[in-house]
């Protein structure tokens, strides 16, 4: 099994005319699953790396509404990187994929939208431990 391969980029339709331009993002619609969240990351220190861990429970879109910034995908066996410098497209992770966020532009914003309320007991931050249950999986 390859988790990585249902890490799918979604793109967005914008409504553009000339008062400039729009994106809508719908639950169960546009993103895969029911939005019960969304945060965003600002303010980042391009030499910091976010994430770091993987959810059980949660899924994710990520959406790089301005700047850019990379996205270190990995299930223990497969790794992929995403390069996010558009808001015209989401990156759809399901569950249980270890991720790392970093290279953030100045003034960059990444807008994170998922189907959980925030628990923190869901979180693996150990990799060793991550790697473990995926051997297990995969
Ligand atoms: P953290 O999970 O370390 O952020 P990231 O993985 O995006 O780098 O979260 C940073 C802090 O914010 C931490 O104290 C937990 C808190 N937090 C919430 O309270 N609610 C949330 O939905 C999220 C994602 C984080």
């Amino acid at each position: 099994m390859n988790l990585l391969e249902e890490c799918k980029i979604i793109n967005f339709s914008e409504s553009g005319d000339e008062r400039g331009k729009l994106v809508a993002i719908e639950g169960n619609k546009t993103i895969p699953f029911d939005v019960k969240r969304i945060f965003y990351i600002y303010g980042t220190d391009q030499k910091v790396i976010r994430g770091q861990h993987a959810n059980k429970d949660s899924e994710f879109v990520l959406i790089c509404l301005s700047g850019n910034c990379k996205v270190r995908l990995t299930d223990g066996l497969n790794e992929k990187t995403v390069v996010l410098d558009t808001p015209k497209v989401g990156l759809y992770i399901p569950k249980m994929v270890w991720k790392d966020m970093y290279d953030f532009s100045s003034g960059s914003v990444l807008l994170v939208v998922t189907n959980t309320y925030y628990n923190k007991e869901e979180y693996i931050r150990d990799f060793n431990e991550y790697l473990s249950i995926q051997k297990e999986l995969l």
